[in-house]
């Protein structure tokens, strides 16, 4: 039998928008607008999924829910990818007055979003937080790994950003709509830190309150937290301090460039501990080509995660990439020793100065010619 639509009534705009960012959620969102439904009777909700094309179809089963529920909706956004950039665009596509992120596998604890509505309303808050660390409130069964790593990323979040919450790292809470149209041109929407995000990113102190809750554990689907990730976070926090105007995949590739250093030095030293130092140019050139290539690993996994080059196109890029970069070495050693010759700028500041024309003719070149954006149609 065909499911009769259930449609609210009296039929009012929403008072609450809850956003639930999904990737590969389809095993949960089911269970999830049910218990949205039972636990917000008597509030004028609706429940936005933003899936950013999950192959496992959340979609589609999305879709079929609010066929039956207007209050349901899905924003699917194809070729991109991000818990952040999918809960601001979620934010935006409604006009409640006041919104809840809750992730979309059931770890969040749905029953406290009437009482996170009640203490913003009635406290005049701007933004109530489930938190995991305040008394009342726990991780439930993490390992050590998870639970250390997330205790550091907190810590250094609290440092940089100043605020005095104790769960700065939660993806769950309750803000007002004007806090967000407020903020949202400076919202870097890269990663997992979306809360962080708002909060760095607003002009005054927001108002805010924790509500304790427990972290459930997950009952289908894998955890998209991985290394990439916390990578991501680095970035974040990089950008925070040195300011939006430099770009972050720039901050990313000059980052890996520094590593590479390392790298160099790691392929020279046992070469020239073994074969002597009249192999050094053996060395050099030996060191140069493994940095560069492990560079460029780097940069299509991390920098240009979300246009990788795979297969076939992997070999150009790598040889437009060395080529780039060969190039740039000598801008960058040409250029630092005209300023050396010239003796105004010390060996220090011209060494710099070489470095960077050679990090930025690098990092342009290569983003235009090794990892190409597709041409609009
Ligand atoms: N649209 C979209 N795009 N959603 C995503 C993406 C993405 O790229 N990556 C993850 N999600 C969704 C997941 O489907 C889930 O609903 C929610 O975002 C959280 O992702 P999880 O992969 O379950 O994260 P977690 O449980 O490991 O991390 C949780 O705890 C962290 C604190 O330790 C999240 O609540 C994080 O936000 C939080 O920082
Ligand atoms: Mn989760």
């Amino acid at each position: 039998m065909h499911d009769q639509p259930t449609v609210p009534s009296p039929c009012l705009p929403p008072e609450l928008a809850v956003i639930v960012p999904t990737y590969k959620e389809v095993d949960s969102v089911e269970e999830l607008a049910r218990r949205v439904a039972t636990v917000l009777t008597g509030i004028a909700w609706e429940l936005i999924f933003v899936d950013d094309d999950s192959p496992d179809g959340t979609a589609e089963r999305v879709r079929e829910l609010a066929r039956r529920d207007p209050r349901i909706r899905l924003l699917q956004r194809v070729g991109r990818r991000g818990l952040s950039s999918a809960c601001i665009e979620g934010m935006l596509a409604t006009s409640a007055p006041y919104l809840a992120v809750m992730d979309g596998d059931l770890q969040h604890d749905e029953t406290l979003l009437p009482r996170m509505l009640q203490t913003i309303q009635e406290e005049d808050l701007d933004i109530v937080v489930g938190s995991r660390y305040v008394e009342g409130g726990d991780t439930g069964t993490w390992n050590a790994r998870r639970r250390s790593m997330s205790r550091l990323a907190t810590h250094i979040g609290q440092r940089l950003i100043r605020v005095d919450l104790r769960d700065p790292m939660s993806g769950f809470f309750l803000v007002r709509s004007s806090v967000i149209q407020g903020c949202v041109r400076r919202l870097s929407g890269v990663g997992f830190k979306i809360l962080l995000d708002i909060l760095s990113a607003s002009e005054r102190p927001l108002r805010f309150r924790e509500l304790p809750f427990s972290f459930r554990e997950r009952q289908a689907g894998n955890s998209k937290l991985d290394n990439a990730v916390l990578w991501e976070y680095l970035l974040m926090l990089t950008q925070k301090i040195i300011g939006p105007l430099i770009p972050l995949r720039f901050i990313a590739f000059s980052l890996i460039g520094g590593l590479g250093v390392f790298v160099h030095l790691a392929v020279l030293w046992p070469i020239l501990h073994v074969l002597g130092e009249g192999a050094f140019l053996v060395g050099q050139t030996a060191a140069t080509l493994v940095a560069m290539t492990s560079n460029f690993f780097l940069n299509n996994i991390l920098t240009y995660r979300d246009m990788r080059l795979r297969g076939r196109q992997l070999l150009w890029g790598w040889m437009s990439f060395v080529l780039a970069c060969s190039l740039g070495a000598l801008a960058n050693v040409g250029i630092a020793n005209h300023l050396f010759q010239q003796g105004h700028s010390g060996w220090f500041l011209s060494a710099l100065a070489g470095v960077l024309v050679g990090a930025v003719w690098n990092y342009a070149v290569t983003a235009v010619y090794t990892w190409k954006r597709p041409k609009a149609a």
